[in-house]
């Protein structure tokens, strides 16, 4: 069996007003009425294929993640608490030293969109064979634009069916290296889902980023455990230098291979991503919550409490939540990230 490791962590201020440190990306149903975080355990709910989730996230969430899974008919296997954010390499590091060193580990971020189960299916059964074999195993995603807050992967020889090794890896290249490497060809996006066993994870840490291993290990065998419950020590865990998986390890290995796969990947990062991937009306609308249309088109609009009504307007993104509201056209949804700041320094 493979066992998921769920990450959920992290603020995200691109999708202001819906989301806030209480109620991050994961937690919402941004797309249909499941959570980011119900679909992507629906992603990995065949139990002949799957042990039941290793959730990490903080104690801020705890609580309304293992709520939203067990809703979800996914309860998990084991919630790791995080004592404060160290980002993905530590969090990670904590659900590989807390099984046997030969688990096949599938870790996936909580706040991504995957159209197609199949694709992805098919995408891990050939991954599997080369991560039993020691590598490191990321998931391509064919580039559509020059965006530079992805992980770039430069595709080397073949390894076997569908698995390449990764002659480079360059996490968020600034804009004008990645419009390079869109123009020269041969580069995947990394979707931020890896499959590897637990022992090499840490071996692999050991090596690159030896005070994250060592943190992840103590703040573990000092832990409180009760129940599927476990909460690393906070002292030995906040010692830990807080780096991401791509920088900590994926740069630096020689272990990486990636598996190309096209399965309608999205990290929804934004209003307009949210839009695409919503169902829509015969006047391409996505509506939710109290809302009346008239004479409206190609529009998303959002309410979680007053009733909105729009007329005679086309292509706008207009969220009410929490006594805020928000109007743009689409297209212009990466600015929302600008609005977060000038609250955030207004507060
Ligand atoms: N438990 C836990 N603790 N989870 C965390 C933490 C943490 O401290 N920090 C982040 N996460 C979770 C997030 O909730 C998200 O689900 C996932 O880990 C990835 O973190 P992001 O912060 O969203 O990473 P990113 O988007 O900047 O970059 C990653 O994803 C890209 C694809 O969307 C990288 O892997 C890139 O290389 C990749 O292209
Ligand atoms: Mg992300």
């Amino acid at each position: 069996l493979i066992h998921p490791v769920i990450l959920c962590g992290g603020a995200g201020q691109r999708l202001w007003p819906l989301s806030s440190p209480e109620q991050p990306k994961p937690l919402l149903p941004l797309v249909g009425n499941k959570s980011m975080l119900q679909l992507t355990a629906d992603r990995v709910s065949d139990r002949t294929r799957y042990a039941a989730p290793i959730v990490v996230c903080g104690t801020l969430h705890a609580r309304q993640v293992e709520n939203q899974l067990v809703e979800a008919g996914a309860a998990p296997a084991t919630m790791i608490v995080e004592p404060a954010s160290r980002n993905t390499a530590p969090a990670i590091a904590l659900a590989a030293a807390s099984v046997a060193p030969e688990t096949a580990l599938l870790v996936m971020p909580s706040d991504h969109l995957v159209e197609r189960a199949e694709p992805f299916r098919r995408a891990v059964d050939l991954a599997l064979p080369a991560a039993l074999d020691g590598r490191i195993v990321t998931f391509g995603i064919e580039p559509t634009r020059p965006e530079n807050g992805y992980g770039y992967i430069r595709i080397g020889e073949r390894l076997s069916e569908g698995v390449h090794v990764v002659d480079a890896f360059v996490e968020k290249p600034e804009l004008e290296r990645a419009t390079a490497y869109l123009a020269e060809g041969g580069y995947s996006w990394n979707a931020g889902i890896f499959l590897f066993r637990a022992g090499d994870y840490l071996a692999a840490l050991a090596r690159h980023a030896p005070a994250i291993a060592v943190a992840a290990q103590s703040s573990l065998e000092l832990a409180r455990k009760d129940g599927i419950h476990i909460r690393p020590d906070p002292e030995a865990f906040g010692a830990s230098p807080s780096l991401s998986i791509d920088y900590a390890v994926i740069e630096k290995t020689e272990r990486a291979a990636v598996v190309p796969v096209e399965m309608g990947w999205s990290d929804i990062g934004s209003w307009d991503a949210v839009y695409e991937f919503s169902g829509k009306d015969a006047e391409g609308n996505a509506l939710s919550g109290d809302v009346l249309a008239l004479g409206t088109e190609g529009s998303l609009i959002h309410s979680d409490g007053p009733t909105v009504a729009a007329i005679g307007v086309r292509d706008l993104l207009i969220l009410v939540s929490d006594g805020s509201v928000l109007v743009l056209p689409r297209g212009e949804s990466q600015r929302v990230r600008e609005i977060a700041d000038l609250l955030a320094k207004r507060s």
